[in-house]
């Protein structure tokens, strides 16, 4: 997928992260989506075999930690970021409010008794497409701190 990048966003490609030295240090977020997208897709998974019934609770849960990840981000990374490098990341605030309403969507087809598979497909595409954007506008950012300013980033309190 393409999509503009905020303006600021300094130019690292995706293809270049790895080789980053600051790449095993400061980009730690990218094992929790990671982690999102697997747990996405084996919910999809699931519910193709006919278990949908039995996924409401496993959903609730891993829909839990990720609001505390995205707590994180909107009180403590997006701000330092955008101050940072003046970057406007308002689109990834938009991304968490189109997750919420796709995660009420899912919870809406649970309570219903009809089959969750389209809502959780629905919440799926709009995770993947937030996840990568996100990606594309931190992860640069990210690595193009000094390790005493990811340190002292790392350091203060999330509010
Ligand atoms: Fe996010
Ligand atoms: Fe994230």
């Amino acid at each position: 997928m393409t999509h503009a990048l905020s303006a600021g966003v300094p130019a690292i490609p995706r293809g270049t992260w790895r080789d980053h030295p600051n790449f095993q240090t400061q980009t730690l977020l990218l094992g929790s989506h990671r982690n999102f997208r697997r747990v996405s897709q084996w919910l999809i998974e699931r519910a193709e075999q006919g278990e949908a019934s039995s996924l409401r609770w496993p959903f609730d849960r891993w829909k839990g930690a990720m609001h505390g990840h995205e707590h994180y981000e909107e009180s403590k990374l997006y701000p330092f970021l955008a101050r940072r490098f003046g970057i406007d990341l308002s689109v990834m605030q938009q991304g968490h409010e189109a997750l919420q309403h796709a995660e009420e969507q899912v919870f809406a087809a649970f309570d219903s008794g009809h089959v969750a598979i389209e809502a959780l497909r629905l919440h799926h595409d709009i995770l993947i497409a937030h996840l990568e954007l996100e990606e594309d506008h931190v992860i640069p950012c990210l690595l193009s701190l000094t390790a005493e300013e990811f340190e002292a980033y790392s350091r203060a309190r999330v509010t």
